[in-house]
């Protein structure tokens, strides 16, 4: 049976009706229009679909709605503008990393709380960080620069 929700979603209230174990990728994507958290294989292996929890990576994809509760969700709209990019959009464009861009919200939501914990990381730490999310255009190399990137610039 459907039940009422109140989500915190990028610094915004919004209210949804959905059944309790909705995915709360369904609901960002369908009730409320936010489109970059991505399904890909719905099972937690890919990666596409992340969001941060309470500043935490999750799958959005096996989260049900009914146990955000009070949580801050943040989408990658949340996490930059045009006007005024995370350093991570930054360097994502200035190593033209996306070939299809499918899997990009998952690498930056993932790497976005890494960096924010990890200020000096080295390259097996960035490996170790992300190596939950899967490109299938092999744009891995091209990600590991623009994390790098990413983090002097944040450093
Ligand atoms: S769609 Fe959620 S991890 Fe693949
Ligand atoms: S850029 Fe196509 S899946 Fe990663």
């Amino acid at each position: 049976m459907n039940e009422k929700y109140s989500l915190n979603v990028d610094g915004r209230t919004h209210t949804v009706t959905a059944d309790p174990d909705t995915p709360l990728l369904y609901v960002l994507r369908d009730d409320l229009g936010l489109n970059n958290p991505h399904f890909g294989c719905g099972l937690a292996q890919c990666g596409a679909c992340t969001v941060h929890f309470n500043g935490q990576p999750i799958q959005s994809c096996v989260t049900p709605v009914s146990t955000v509760g009070e949580a801050k969700v943040t989408t990658l709209a949340g996490l930059g503008t045009p006007e005024k990019p995370h350093p991570l959009q930054t360097a994502y464009i200035e190593e033209e990393v996306p070939q299809c861009g499918y899997c990009i919200n998952g690498w930056l939501m993932t790497a976005a709380a890494f960096l924010r914990d990890n200020k000096k990381p080295t390259d097996a730490q960035i490996r170790s960080a992300l190596q939950g999310v899967k490109c299938r255009c092999g744009t891995h190399v091209a990600i590991l620069r623009a994390v790098k990137r990413a983090a002097t610039m944040m450093g």
